[in-house]
């Protein structure tokens, strides 16, 4: 059988894409070898999302005096939290499968693999099936990235060290969990095991938390956390694991951490093995599968998008890699645009960026002016946030106070970055953005405020 184009994995970039596809009448075939939605909906995205909901409601309900709200006997039932889990990524998965069936898409249960690529297109072995596909959209996602570090794997093999899957999934809370990488992974899981009770410790081998999130507002999240029961030893390299102790050395010498589980979050790797990727050519390196930026691979007709071309690694910039490589084979003008993507680590508070942070800026060597607002500006964060010291930061171009970044510490910044993302990527200066009226009273108004 003979498609318009092969999308070979159901995460969000491969079920947007056969959506976007099917919806324009292009004759679909989605090939998932586990289960629709990928890791986004099944264990990654919405299972942590989920989580850190009843985590913040319990948190809610505990501290609830300074609000006039109190409650006796509050509980944290992990196994319903993880049965809720469970049920909203039954919803979501199924409401997945419906949209695609809508559009007209066929979806086989497989692991997907190029075979050849002739005249007619290219051959894709599914299961037992050879199907031919004009053009393949490779939208295989990425794994967790496992070090080599000695005693590693047999941590795995008892079940002591997990990833990303399982730690979504543990029965009951462990009585300890050290968390190796404090990443967007290690730092959403520490949030919630914390909360629930658990002893967590985050060992992390840069002298900060959270990845590229501007400095400040990494110190400020790490203290809350640390007020939460976190302990970090950041600046520390794992060396050993041994029956549940993390052996590490940072430049004040040896340390160690005794752990009832050890979640392993120190990044991800692009899936291209096992694709066929190499009998039709195309270029993969160690990030990724190479795309340009209208998500076409060095093979006429072969697209990749999500996680598998190494880029941005996150849910939303997959479903717009998505469309772009849809519209691109569909004769659009279209390309990606990676200047305003937003990220966000769901922690409490919450953090978001998007754009330049005061750092990249400067070591990009542009000329800025940095302005912190502190969120209590909001008359909304003051009346929902006893005691918050929320803030964000806007990075201005100088001569032109054109907006270049916003990153932000406090809740809801994963519902407000949005506006900033919006006005980064239309390169709006202060003036413009002072003219969009926002509504009050919302804690997304330190956005327009800061452009005063
Ligand atoms: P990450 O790249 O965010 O963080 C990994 C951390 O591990 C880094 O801080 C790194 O310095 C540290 N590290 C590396 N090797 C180490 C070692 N040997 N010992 C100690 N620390 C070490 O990766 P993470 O957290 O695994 O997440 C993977 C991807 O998933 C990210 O690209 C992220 O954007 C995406 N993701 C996004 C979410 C969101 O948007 N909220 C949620 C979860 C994941």
């Amino acid at each position: 059988m003979t498609y318009d184009v092969i999308v070979l994995g159901g995460g969000p970039a491969g079920y947007r894409a056969a959506e976007h596809a099917g919806r324009h009448g292009l004759g679909v075939l989605l090939i998932e070898e586990r289960s629709l939605g990928g890791v986004c909906l099944n264990e990654g995205c919405i299972p942590t999302k989920t989580l850190l909901y009843s985590a913040k409601m319990y948190e809610h309900a505990r501290h609830g005096s300074a609000y006039g709200v109190t409650a006796e006997n509050v509980k944290l039932d992990h196994g319903a939290v993880v049965a809720r889990k469970n049920k909203v990524v039954k919803t979501l998965v199924s409401g997945v499968a419906a949209s695609i069936k809508q559009h007209g898409v066929t979806v086989v249960y497989a692991k997907g693999q190029i075979l050849s690529k002739s005249a007619e297109g290219f051959a894709v072995l599914a299961g037992s099936e050879t199907y031919i596909g004009k053009n393949v959209l490779v939208a295989t996602g990425s794994k967790a990235l496992i070090p080599p570090i000695p005693g590693l794997k047999e941590a795995f093999d008892a079940g002591i060290a997990v990833t990303n899957r399982e730690i979504l999934d543990l029965a009951e809370l462990p009585a300890s969990l050290c968390v190796i990488g404090g990443g967007v992974i290690g730092l959403e899981m520490a949030s919630y095991f914390a909360t629930a009770g658990v002893k967590v410790s985050v060992v992390e081998m840069l002298d900060k938390i959270g990845g590229y999130t501007d400095s400040e507002i990494a110190a400020a999240l790490q203290k809350q956390m640390e007020q939460q029961g976190v302990t970090f030893h950041l600046g520390s390299k794992v060396t050993k694991l041994e029956n549940g102790t993390v052996y590490f050395e940072s430049a004040q010498g040896t340390g160690q951490v005794d752990a009832e589980k050890v979640l392993v979050s120190i990044g991800r790797r692009a899936n291209t093995e096992g694709l066929g990727l190499e009998n039709v050519g195309a270029v993969v390196t160690k990030q990724g599968l190479v795309t340009d930026e209208q998500m076409k691979t060095s093979v006429p007709g072969l697209f990749a998008a999500g996680d598998v071309n190494g880029k941005s690694l996150l849910a939303h910039t997959a479903y717009r890699e998505a469309e772009v490589a849809v519209n691109v084979l569909l004769g659009k003008k279209d390309w990606m645009d990676y200047s305003a993507v937003p990220s966000v680590i769901y922690t409490n508070p919450e953090i978001a960026s998007v754009g330049e942070t005061e750092e990249t800026a400067k070591a990009k060597g542009l000329t800025v002016e940095i302005k912190k607002l502190s969120l209590r500006y909001s008359g909304r964060y003051v009346a929902e946030n006893e005691g918050g010291q929320g803030f964000a930061k806007f990075v201005f171009e100088k001569n032109t106070r054109r907006l270049l970044g916003v990153s932000m510490i406090g809740n809801p910044a994963s519902e407000i970055i949005f506006g900033a993302a919006a006005f980064v990527g239309r390169r709006m200066r202060a003036e413009e953005i002072q003219k969009v009226i926002f509504p009050h009273p919302t804690v997304g108004e330190v956005l327009r405020e800061a452009m005063f």
